[in-house]
């Protein structure tokens, strides 16, 4: 849920986006209808976009695993970029929602790269361990509800190869984070401290956070690391 980035001022943020590439007139036409959507605040903000597509071809990603898909932003920026046989695995829960994203992706001629699996990500993150998908993918994204954060991220771990990549979204709740928890705070800012704090310690990995959209973390899987 990101939208714009904090803290930046309207006309700079309109000045990146513009001078970091223009958006495909598909993604454009996708964010024009998203914005009219009761909760138009989901989708990655398109310079998060443009990170992960900048990440994606300098580390030559075929394959792209997506957690929460709303309707399809972050998964259409990432088929038009991935190579004609890159592969999308792109977990929701909503069929409303997704079925925005699936006209989107035949739109832009991208839906044969994408594998949409309707049902709670965790089941379908085992699942694909059950399958033998260890190490398969080469970038991952967690953007969906944020309780199960950790739980996400340790499948994503297993699922990504040494060298790869998992970026989560949203990991500074628009400044939430920095102050100490609240009695009246929802449960995910005292989570998301959590998650931050043992991520800045967690030796498998090497993880950098961006002040992009609400916070965007970006963590690579070391490339000795066995997980
Ligand atoms: C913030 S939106 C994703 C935005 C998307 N990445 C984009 O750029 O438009 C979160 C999505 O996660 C989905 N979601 C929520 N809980 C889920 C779960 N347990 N498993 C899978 N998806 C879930 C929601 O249906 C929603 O579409």
């Amino acid at each position: 849920m990101s939208r714009h980035s904090w803290g930046l001022a309207p006309e700079l943020q309109d000045y990146l986006r513009h001078i970091n590439g223009e958006e495909a007139a598909v993604l454009a036409a996708l964010r024009a209808e998203t914005e009219r959507h009761r909760h138009a605040k989901m989708p990655i903000a398109p310079e998060q976009a443009q990170t992960l597509v900048w990440l994606a071809d300098l580390i030559g990603a075929e394959h792209y695993l997506e957690i929460g898909v709303f309707t399809g932003y972050s998964s259409t920026a990432m088929a038009l970029a991935l190579p004609e046989h890159g592969r999308i695995t792109a977990c929701d829960i909503s069929v409303t929602y997704t079925d925005i994203a699936r006209r989107y992706w035949q739109a832009a001629g991208v839906a044969h790269k994408i594998d949409l699996v309707l049902q709670p990500a965790l089941i379908t993150l085992d699942q694909l361990l059950a399958q033998g998908l260890r190490h398969h993918y080469d970038l991952a994204l967690i953007d969906a509800d944020k309780p199960p954060t950790a739980h996400y991220f340790e499948r994503c771990l297993q699922l990504v190869r040494p060298g790869g990549l998992i970026a989560i979204d949203n990991v500074l709740l628009g400044g939430r984070v920095t102050r100490a928890a609240q009695a009246q705070d929802a449960p995910s800012v005292a989570l998301m401290q959590a998650f931050n704090a043992a991520l800045a310690a967690d030796t498998r990995v090497r993880a950098l956070t961006l002040p992009v959209g609400d916070g965007l973390t970006i963590v690579q899987k070391r490339r000795t690391e066995a997980v």
